[in-house]
């Protein structure tokens, strides 16, 4: 079986090390939890419950879960699948894939794009998780009023907020500067394990010591389709993307470093499964608590810096500085993901050495992250800040457009050798993913665009 490297890329290789330089997984366990710790971040802990919240529970997690099926673990796969076929970096890959200077490449490059301007805003929020381990280790105190006004004033504050994104970026720059095994595999195999074993403790705290927990299991599994409507289901779609690092290219980058004998398909079910579980756990542990004090579960952005904190003044550090850990721990692993996709193209196709490259595109991200930590700055004519902004098209615009592109390629373009041999079969269940990336993810996927350009025929858009 032609399972080498598919064209000699000898030419656009020669100044580096090429595929066999570029590094492997050491062990398929490393490789699961880089993998899961790239889809479980902020989007699981922070995001998730809150749209959640907005969108009134059970039938939010309802649809979710059908997205993550019919959109998310196709386009897991498909990722991967490319990744590991073409052992190259997003823009490398549909290079290789089809051919050398093909403009399926920009594909690669909106990815590039995307992890540059992903990273320097989640960043930001990663910093405010980090500041929040050290609030919570002095303690809240006072008035509902005065914990919740924290928030606003970290938000307000530039330098703290600068301070922060500058810790948790040289963070992720000192891990990734130790490449694939001994920086990101050596890293998820310490931070996920004990990322499990926190949010356990805090789901059991939440189900038998708070009187919460059957409110909070009833709210997340009762469907109430009233609150739903299509905004609730397209944001149901769109945020099955952000959770698991989908649109971008990560899922390339990481499969690029897997090995030939592990199985791709079911480690795709894996990371899929392992991502929606620990949302739910999240949920359970979070609603438990809002529950037990009765506070409202529709508290957008606000519920994990704003909510929790007031309830954390009753619970005591015991249950707050292990969260705020967990939210850290969790944002590391996606913050290094988002890193190594940028890293990865300079690695592979500039010939840079993984210092440089991890330097000079870390400290710029750096730089672009200080636009949204600063939330006094908005961008010229919006009246938008640079955050929002950032958030927005990245996530309804870049990550949607290049997962519809992926899917396209894979479905329409990559040979069809390349595809069943990297899925291992062609039985039903290849028939079944290749028909799922033909017709309805694409479907479903350009969906989401439209309604991100309010352009979605059956939709009523107010203005
Ligand atoms: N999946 C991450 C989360 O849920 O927070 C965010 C993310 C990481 C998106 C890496 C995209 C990516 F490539």
């Amino acid at each position: 079986m032609a399972n080498g490297p598919v064209f000699d890329n000898s030419k656009s290789e020669a100044t580096h090390k090429g595929p066999l330089g570029r590094g492997n997984w050491a062990t398929h366990i490393g490789f699961i939890l880089a993998a899961t710790g790239s889809a479980i971040g902020l989007g699981n802990i922070w995001k998730f419950p809150y749209i959640t919240g907005e969108y009134g529970g059970g039938a939010f997690v309802l649809v979710y879960l059908v997205c993550v099926v019919i959109v998310g673990l196709p386009l897991m796969m498909a990722e991967l699948i490319i990744g590991r076929r073409a052992q190259q970096n997003p823009v490398g890959a549909f290079q290789k894939l089809h051919r050398e200077g093909s403009p399926w490449q920009l594909v690669g490059w909106l990815g590039v794009a995307s992890g540059f301007v992903i990273l320097s805003y989640y960043s930001v929020v990663a910093g405010w998780a980090l500041a929040y381990i050290f609030k919570a280790i002095a303690g809240f105190q006072g008035t509902a009023e005065a914990i919740q006004g924290e928030f606003g004033e970290l938000v307000g504050s530039p330098g703290q907020s600068i301070l922060y994104h500058t810790i948790f970026m040289a963070m992720c720059i000192g891990i990734v500067i130790g490449g694939i095994k001994r920086g990101i595999e050596r890293w998820s195999k310490i931070l996920m394990p004990a990322l499990f074993a926190i949010l356990i403790g805090l789901a059991t705290y939440g189900l038998v010591y708070t009187e919460g927990g059957g409110k909070a299991l009833a709210f997340l599994f009762k469907p109430d389709f009233s609150k739903l409507g299509a905004e609730g289901v397209l944001s149901a779609l769109g945020h099955a993307f952000f959770t698991l690092s989908l649109g971008m290219g990560a899922m390339i980058t990481y499969g690029s470093y897997m090995k030939r004998d592990s199985k791709l398909v079911r480690d795709a079910i894996a990371v899929s499964f392992l991502d929606t579980v620990v949302a739910l756990v999240a949920g359970i542990a979070i609603f438990s608590m809002v529950f037990h004090f009765g506070m409202e579960p529709g508290q957008s952005v606000g519920l994990i810096f704003k909510t929790l904190p007031v309830l954390f003044e009753q619970t005591g550090p015991l249950v707050s500085v292990p969260f705020f850990v967990l939210l850290t721990f969790a944002a590391v692993t996606s913050g290094i993901s988002l890193l190594e996709v940028v890293v990865s193209y300079f690695v592979d196709r500039r010939g840079w050495s993984r210092i440089t490259a991890t330097l000079v595109l870390g400290i710029a991200i750096y730089l672009l992250g200080i636009f949204s930590a600063v939330s006094a700055w908005s961008v010229p004519f919006s009246g938008k800040g640079f955050f929002d902004l950032f958030d927005d098209f990245s996530t309804n615009y870049m990550l949607p457009i290049g997962g519809l592109l992926t899917c396209l390629f894979i479905a329409w373009v990559m040979k069809d050798k390349d595809r069943a041999d990297e899925f291992g079969s062609r039985g039903a269940l290849y028939m079944g993913l290749k028909f799922f990336l033909r017709y309805i993810t694409p479907v479903a996927v350009l969906a989401v665009i439209l309604h991100g350009l309010e352009l979605l025929p059956f939709m009523e858009y107010g203005n």
